[in-house]
């Protein structure tokens, strides 16, 4: 090589990278088009600015002998990696090339991932990971599986640092699932995309299931029965276009603000439509989405689990241009209650935001937790803890609107001024009370009413007496458990002056090595 001419010595470098880029070849490439999948690459290109991706490593070889490997290489060796821009923010990535060894995790491959996370790391921006693998380099074996530890060791300490974000667009199988995991947020596409932590075979031979990928690991699977996926998109470039708007909410860091644009939607805004939007019988639903839209900067609302546990809403929008996260009950889906899966879901959102600075509203609407055997048999005791940890220790500006019930434990635990929230308000619709009237009046006019020649009267007669005297915001408010009882329609001013008023906010919680949530 040395004794090529300079032009020559180019014109091989040239070639080098060009192979690089070939990935696996053509044929393969084609096969992965057939598939209905872009490659590695060209997702890349999706997913960052137009020319901003500066690659590294593309030249890093495996160093494997075993199986033939030594004269099977490829340039790059089935992951690009590299920073790049997202409207002009940066952001690392890294993207498997299933058309090198199906994507497989060899020793070198794992080395490019670590070096391109350390570097988010020191930057101090996201991470982002386009999984498309078939696993472990089986010819590798144990060195194989370091390299995934050696991931989930930086996916760990990372954590609540820079924002780490997950696209599977593929196989994601055994171990390899655990990357995702860690990570804040995992995009799935549906139909191409699966994830287990055994596959069907192995499921069918153990408990005799017959099961399908998609059904016991792909997208719909994980966005609706698991969790596990925070999003379930249309396709690919559906995936990569929402993984650039939800990047477009986030701080680079757990220590640069979240970023903030203008807006032409005016903080002042009044929206009459609220004062009506709450039915006058209180156990007829309504959408909170709707509230949520009324409110938001141009109605933009950028969900987050929408499929998982739909009782409790949760996700990123943007008030006079500042982001916010935003936990809501849903009073259209199971009334609203909190349960497990709502529980968790919102503790680990609410953790989200807190880790990177992001504002918390709240909008209030609960009429408790969900009683029965499945729920407490399955633990809604420290399940419902999570969500109460997380709001208790969260010390970012947090504002709670209760826009009708907050019953119970539940009306502690949605960010109640007791628990450190800033600006408590309530509107007029609103009812606090340790529980709704029906049961409250059974169980302390029990007597009085059994005694009484009309039960169903008595028993209307005490209920209305209770409602008119607990169920409304005022003796909330008259504590100062409730910083203003506001009208619906001013809403979005309100929420925007406290946003404002609470952005130098400063507030610590007791030196520790860290809490322990209950798990
Ligand atoms: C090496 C692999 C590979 C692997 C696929 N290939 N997986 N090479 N190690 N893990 C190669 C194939 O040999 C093939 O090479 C090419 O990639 C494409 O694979 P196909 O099987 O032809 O593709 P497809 O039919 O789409 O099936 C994809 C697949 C299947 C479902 C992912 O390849 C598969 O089951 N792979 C093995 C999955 C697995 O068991 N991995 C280990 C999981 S345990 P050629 O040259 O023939 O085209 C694990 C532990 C992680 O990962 C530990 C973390 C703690």
């Amino acid at each position: 090589m040395s004794k090529r001419k300079p032009a020559d010595k180019v014109h091989h470098l040239r070639e080098l990278k060009r192979t690089a880029e070939l990935g696996g070849g053509s044929a393969r490439i084609d096969e992965q088009h057939r598939k209905g999948k872009l490659t590695a690459r060209e997702r890349l290109e999706v997913l960052l600015d137009r020319n901003s991706f500066e690659e590294v490593d593309k030249l890093v070889e495996h160093r494997s002998h075993d199986f033939g490997l030594d004269k099977q290489k490829y340039p790059g060796d089935g992951v690009v990696t590299g920073s790049g821009r997202i409207d002009g923010r940066l952001v690392f990535a890294f993207s498997q090339d299933f058309t090198v060894f199906g994507g497989s995790l060899s020793e070198a491959h794992a080395e490019k991932i670590c070096k391109i996370m350390d570097m988010a790391l020191k930057v101090g921006s996201p991470i982002i990971g386009l999984n498309d693998s078939g696993g472990a380099r089986i010819q590798e074996g144990v060195v194989s599986l370091g390299g995934y530890a050696e991931i989930f060791l930086r996916n760990t300490l990372a954590s609540g640092v820079i924002p780490q974000i997950s696209a599977v667009m593929g196989p994601c199988a055994g171990g390899a699932v655990y990357s995702p995991a860690i990570t804040d947020f995992t995009f799935m596409v549906k139909d191409t995309s699966y994830m287990f932590v055994t596959g069907p075979n192995v499921v069918k031979t153990v408990t005799h299931e017959d099961v399908s990928f998609e059904d016991l690991g792909g997208a719909v699977t994980h966005a609706t029965k698991s969790g596990v996926a925070h999003f379930a998109c249309e396709n690919e470039v559906d995936c990569l276009q929402s993984i650039r708007r939800l990047v477009g909410y986030l701080p680079p860091n757990n220590i640069d603000p979240p970023p903030s644009s203008r807006t032409e939607d005016d903080p002042e805004r009044r929206e009459s439509k609220l004062d009506s939007i709450v039915p006058e019988n209180p156990s007829k639903p309504y959408d909170m989405k709707e509230v949520i839209g009324l409110v938001v900067d141009n109605a933009d609302f950028f969900e987050v689990h929408t499929l998982y546990a739909p009782n409790i809403i949760v996700g990123f929008a943007r008030l006079g241009g500042r982001s916010i996260g935003i936990v809501a009950n849903q009073p259209s889906v199971l009334a609203g209650v909190l349960d497990i899966d709502s529980s968790v879901k919102g503790a680990r959102f609410v953790r989200f935001c807190d880790a990177f600075n992001i504002p918390l509203i709240v909008f209030e609407d609960v009429p408790g937790f969900l009683p029965g055997t499945d729920q407490e048999w399955r633990g809604i005791i420290r399940q419902g803890a999570k969500l109460l940890y997380a709001f208790c220790e969260a010390t970012v500006p947090k504002i709670t609107v209760i826009t009708r019930k907050g019953y119970g434990g539940a009306y502690d635990v949605m960010n109640s001024k007791h628990i450190r929230g800033d600006f408590n308000y309530a509107w007029p619709t609103a009812e606090i009370a340790v529980m709704g009237p029906e049961g409250a009046v059974e169980i302390i006019f029990k007597r009085e009413i059994a005694k009484s020649r009309n039960k169903a009267k008595a028993l209307a007669q005490k209920v209305e007496d209770y409602r008119k005297k607990f169920a409304n915001p005022y003796i909330a408010a008259a504590r100062g458990y409730l910083d203003d009882i506001i009208e619906p329609s001013e809403t979005r001013p309100k929420l925007a002056h406290a946003l404002q008023i609470l952005s130098n906010k400063v507030d610590r919680n007791p030196r520790k090595k860290h809490g322990n949530i209950p798990l």
